[in-house]
């Protein structure tokens, strides 16, 4: 069972000290749960690692794709992290949680007009370019607008991570970022230079998702560094930051086994510092950008039971409460996941089942897990679902999405309210 969980003296699933199914019961279900302290312990734990194991400037950014809405914002800001946003709308709420401009990082592989043109009004920290159309675009607003815009490049050092392909964005056929091994890289980095209007300070990377072992970080570094040690020799111009991405694994099912936090922090910064001594190049301010390692493991979501469902000699599929409109991570890339009972996680698992979801299509939330005997009204807790559920959640069917409710110092709290139906006919014209 994944770490952050444990159980309490009767034997019920506990999450930040509270029974899974004494907040189902005072939210309902579907619910989604986060843990605010282990969101803090592991943001705590990137500091923390980044101070032991890089001796320039390190600071780390939550990737908040992952999970966004204002008041995760305002943790990860508590924690010192600045934010990676990936759209104008992730940027909109990461402001209007106070968050300072200058700490968030605009992603995207398609920025449209609006979006460079909100960063730039909002004085966004840094944008990174992501092509040369990016670049021409970026270059000719800031003239329009009479602004300058800091930037950084998004590069791709093509290390081809092992991960699901799906998010495996750092080999040669990506659609994100200038490869350094086409000359693409040099060549954006000329662009920004000859541009008036861009200031240049660094370049980034983000070689894939949940990736478990440590090489495909010790490449990307190695060839980071090593690219800004040859633009400071082909054009005299000094990188001053690296970021170096996110994309560290975590443990969904007992099949994962990520190396932890600050294994993997030592492993990148300890190869930035080889590098970067070994060809005589300054230490660069190094960035890092996680997502799901912050909040992946400190979430659960709780169902209830409804139909039970026996095909004999074929299946037998326990339908819950929701489905790919929660979580879409099993419909979108065949995701795993581990579930127990709310009111004893440990129970014996005596039955092969396929968790199905409320949804249509062949909406599947777990396929063959042994679970124990299921009957309408249980409460089943799927794991880990603290990343990319809440996020990529859809109103699909016409179903609202469910609240997010925090527990921190053994209190609970609601972060984002049960979707009503007014909500889901709110844009309707
Ligand atoms: C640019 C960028 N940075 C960071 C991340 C975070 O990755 P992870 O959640 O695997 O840590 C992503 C995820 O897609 C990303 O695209």
């Amino acid at each position: 069972m994944n770490q952050t969980l444990k159980t309490g003296s009767d034997g019920r699933l506990l999450i930040g000290g509270l029974a899974a199914s004494d907040i189902a019961g005072q939210y309902g279900t579907p619910v989604y749960i986060v843990d605010e302290d282990a969101i803090t312990a592991a943001c705590g734990a990137f500091t923390t690692a980044l101070a032991k194991h890089y001796p320039g400037n390190a600071r780390a950014a939550f990737a908040s794709k992952a999970l966004c809405f204002t008041y995760i914002y305002r943790v990860v800001q508590k924690c010192g992290f600045a934010a990676d946003v990936a759209s104008s709308g992730e940027a909109y709420t990461a402001l209007r949680a106070g968050m300072n401009p200058e700490d968030l990082i605009f992603h995207g592989n398609n920025k449209t007009l609006s979006d460079l043109e909100y960063a730039l009004e909002n004085k966004i920290g840094r944008i990174v370019v992501d092509n040369f159309t990016e670049l021409s675009t970026l270059d000719a607003l800031c003239e329009r607008l009479g602004k300058t815009a800091n930037i950084a490049l998004r590069l791709n050092p093509a290390v081809n991570a092992q991960t699901h392909e799906f998010v495996r964005v750092g080999g040669i056929d990506s659609k994100f970022g200038f490869a350094i091994g086409t000359g693409d890289a040099l060549a954006a980095v000329r662009t920004a230079l000859a541009s008036k209007r861009l200031k240049l300070g660094g370049i980034h990377c983000h070689i894939g998702s949940q990736i478990m072992d440590s090489e495909p970080f010790e490449f990307a570094a190695q060839i980071m560094v090593t690219f800004m040690k040859r633009v400071l020799d082909e054009t005299g111009y000094l990188l001053k930051e690296l970021n170096l991405g996110g994309g560290f694994g975590v443990r969904y099912t007992d099949k994962d086994a990520p190396r932890g936090i600050e294994d993997a922090v030592r492993t990148a910064a300890e190869t930035v510092v080889k590098t970067a001594t070994e060809l005589d190049f300054p230490l660069p301010l190094l960035m890092l950008e996680p997502g799901r390692s912050i909040v992946a493991e400190a979430g659960i979501t709780v169902y209830t039971v409804g139909s039970v469902k026996e095909i004999p000699g074929v299946r037998t599929y326990v339908a819950v409460d929701g489905g790919m409109g929660d979580n879409p991570r099993y419909a979108l890339y065949g995701a795993k996941y581990d579930a127990v009972l709310a009111d004893n996680p440990h129970a014996p698992r005596t039955r092969a089942v396929t968790v199905a979801g409320r949804n249509c299509e062949a909406d599947t939330l777990i396929k063959d897990i042994a679970l124990p005997e299921l009957k309408p009204g249980d409460l089943l807790c799927v794991l880990t679902t603290g990343a990319f559920n809440y996020s990529m959640a859809s109103n699909y069917n016409r179903v609202p999405r469910p609240p997010v409710v925090m527990v921190k110092g053994g209190e609970t709290f609601v972060a984002v309210r049960r979707e009503t139906f007014e909500d889901l006919t709110r844009c309707d014209l």
